[in-house]
């Protein structure tokens, strides 16, 4: 796919909505021989307007004609004040900035009353769900249905190029099978690497608790896991944790966290920045080219990112060509990401996109996971006393602990899960249909409605679903839905709900396309948390260092559910995150 692709599709979307509605209504003038003088530019303005309505409507009528063929029903559509629902699209950009994570799309479903809704922003069809029926239907059992897509691709192309998150059928396969045997073997080698990764990380927040300073959580735990994964990616640590830290209240607001302004601070800078843009893009649909006719503006921040892969991506090749001329064979179990993929391919493009999909995949995802829990150790002293009473008793004071330890830690696996629930690190996503319509099933069964028939989903259309919205659902979870309970997991009849329905729990995903990271991840999040607990006991939130216009807005207090009580500003770019970072003081454990 052409990068530049963008501006021909954009033109020929505007040829067709604006373009071609005046050079009808010109012509029909002319042929008439009038005149509209004055009028001539808002009345070609009313007649782009109507030309888009009545296709929208006509494009409508056709669809609706099709369910019913089909003994399906179409998905309820938002019905604005203004034409093409460009009320609700302007009333959406605003409440971006201020609100709470997901609470725009909350907000809609609520009003109707529904799971699953088609928001027809500038008459075109825009689905979004929180039915966890119709989110699996997305991702397994209608997985043949769906693609990642031709907008989302199109917003992406530039950052994650032929990475495994931007393809589809063939290169996503390549990339997975290539993805997937690195993950399931036995690796010691992977202990090994978070115990080195922990050690730096946790002397880095001893430093700042002896000289009576807090630290930023969000972005050293980013630094911890990215300099893990590299070192497992590329055999080579990017040792970030090396690099400046932010000082509290010194330093600026970074894209998603507190910045500094070094060397790391720049790709890290970049790395954010170009997934801010891409998430801006998102919310301007299919109009966001508009703002990027003449440049892309993500171009910059990606020069950054490559400009640091491509010499990791040169010297690999490299080294395979020493190695092959050497008559050296590596078997999987001793070779890097890195190496693997170069024995695969010696396409440095395909090498260095897969390279940073990974590098995205387990930084930010894992560093949210760790930022959060540490947010609710915070909040709930109590469940980090348990959770320490449990790490001390299963792996002792001080020792590195096993795998076999791990597995013991029930209490901490309930933890790690009621976080991804509440803050699942990619609350939101997206797919498109292919070509043609299909049927997503009757909603929700715990949603009461008359009318069981399926929803007719048109052919080329987006639907985001948002696991964060699914995974608060009260009707799912019960009336406690948003309380922060790590017994939920332990207790046998609540887990009896999840057992029965475990869709309504998707922070990996599901169906084909689920995280292969999984495992890993949760291991790299134990390995982490013990060690983090054998070292310290207690963990305060420091909300007067936090960067200026991080908190929440004093109107959160007003809402109902975890946005009335929220210490912190949850945000979404691709991945969760706080904004400004999350400055917490680490107490420093006396046994
Ligand atoms: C708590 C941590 C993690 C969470 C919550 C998480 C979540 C997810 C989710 C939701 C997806 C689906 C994305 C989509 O389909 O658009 C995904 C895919 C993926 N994850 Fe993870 N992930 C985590 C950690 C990791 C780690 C540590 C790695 C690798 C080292 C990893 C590698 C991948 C890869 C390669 C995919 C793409 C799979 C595909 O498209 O076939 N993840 N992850
Ligand atoms: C996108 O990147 C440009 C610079 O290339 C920057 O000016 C702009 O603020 C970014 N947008 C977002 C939403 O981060
Ligand atoms: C946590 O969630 C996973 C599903 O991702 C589930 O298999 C596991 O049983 C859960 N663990 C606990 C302790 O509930
Ligand atoms: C979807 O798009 C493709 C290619 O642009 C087109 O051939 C097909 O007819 C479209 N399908 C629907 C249902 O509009
Ligand atoms: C997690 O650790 C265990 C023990 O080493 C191992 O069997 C499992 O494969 C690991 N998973 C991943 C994906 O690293």
């Amino acid at each position: 796919m052409n990068p530049a692709q963008y501006r021909v599709r954009f033109f020929c979307d505007v040829f067709r909505t604006i373009l071609l509605p005046v050079l009808v209504l010109s012509a029909t003038l002319r042929f008439f021989g009038r005149r509209l003088g004055l009028f001539t530019i808002p009345v070609h303005l009313v007649f782009v307007v109507c030309w888009a309505g009545i296709r929208g409507a006509i494009l409508k009528y056709i669809q609706d004609r099709e369910a019913e063929r089909l003994g399906a029903k179409p998905i309820p559509r938002v019905v604005g004040k203004w034409p093409g629902n460009i009320d609700v699209l302007l009333k959406m950009l605003k409440a971006f900035k201020t609100s709470y994570v997901g609470d725009v799309y909350l907000k809609l479903f609520e009003e109707y009353g529904c799971t699953t809704l088609n928001t027809r922003i500038l008459w075109s069809d825009m689905i979004i769900t929180m039915d966890q029926e119709h989110s699996k239907f997305v991702l397994a059992t209608g997985f043949s249905h769906f693609w990642r897509g031709r907008s989302q691709k199109e917003r992406m192309e530039t950052f994650l190029g032929e990475g495994i998150f931007n393809r589809d059928d063939d290169i996503w396969k390549m990339h997975r099978g290539m993805a997937r045997p690195f993950f399931a073997r036995e690796r010691i080698a992977d202990f090994e690497i978070f115990e080195r990764n922990t050690a730096r990380t946790l002397a880095l927040l001893s430093a700042s608790e002896a000289a009576h300073q807090p630290s930023e959580a969000q972005d050293i735990f980013a630094r911890f896991t990215i300099d893990a994964a590299s070192e497992f990616l590329f055999g080579k640590n990017l040792d970030t944790l090396s690099s400046a830290l932010p000082i509290p209240q010194k330093g600026p607001m970074g894209p998603k966290g507190s910045a500094t302004l070094d060397e790391w601070g720049s790709f890290t800078c970049a790395f954010e920045m170009a997934q801010q843009n891409i998430t801006a893009r998102g919310r301007m649909g299919e109009l966001w080219p508009l703002f990027e006719l003449f440049s892309d503006k993500n171009k910059p921040h990606v020069q950054v990112v490559q400009k640091w892969l491509d010499p990791l991506v040169q010297r690999a090749l490299q080294d395979k060509a020493i190695s092959q001329k050497a008559g050296i064979c590596h078997g999987i179990a001793d070779k890097t990401f890195l190496q693997h993929l170069v024995d695969s391919t010696d396409d440095p493009i395909l090498i260095r996109d897969q390279l940073l999909s990974m590098l995205l995949a387990s930084r930010d995802t894992t560093a949210c996971v760790l930022t959060y829990i540490t947010y609710f150790m915070a909040t709930y002293p109590h469940v980090a006393e348990r959770l320490r009473a449990e790490v001390l008793e299963n792996c002792g004071p001080s020792a590195p602990p096993t795998y076999e330890r791990i597995k013991n830690l029930k209490y901490m696996r309930a933890v790690i899960n009621e976080t991804l629930r509440l803050f699942p690190p990619v609350p939101l996503n997206v797919r498109e249909t292919r070509t043609s319509p299909c049927l997503l099933p009757p909603s929700d069964p715990t949603y009461p409605t008359e009318d069981r028939r399926p929803l007719y989903m048109p052919g080329n259309t987006t639907i985001m679903y948002v696991p964060l919205l699914m995974q608060r659902n009260k009707a799912l979870w019960g009336p406690d839905a948003e309380d922060f309970d790590p017994d939920r997991w332990v207790d046998p009849a609540r887990i009896a709900k999840f057992v029965a329905n475990p869709a309504m729990f998707a922070p990996f995903s599901a169906g084909p396309r689920i995280c292969v990271g999984q495992n890993y991840a949760y291991n790299e999040t134990s390995y982490f948390l013990v060690r983090l607990l054998q070292h310290f006991d207690r963990f305060t939130l420091a909300p007067e260092v936090q960067p200026e216009g991080s908190l929440p807005p004093p109107g959160w207090t007003e809402r109902d559910g975890r946005q009335a009580i929220e210490k912190i500003w949850p945000a979404a770019a691709m991945t969760l995150y706080i904004k400004g970072g999350l400055w917490v003081r680490f107490h420093q454990a006396n046994s």
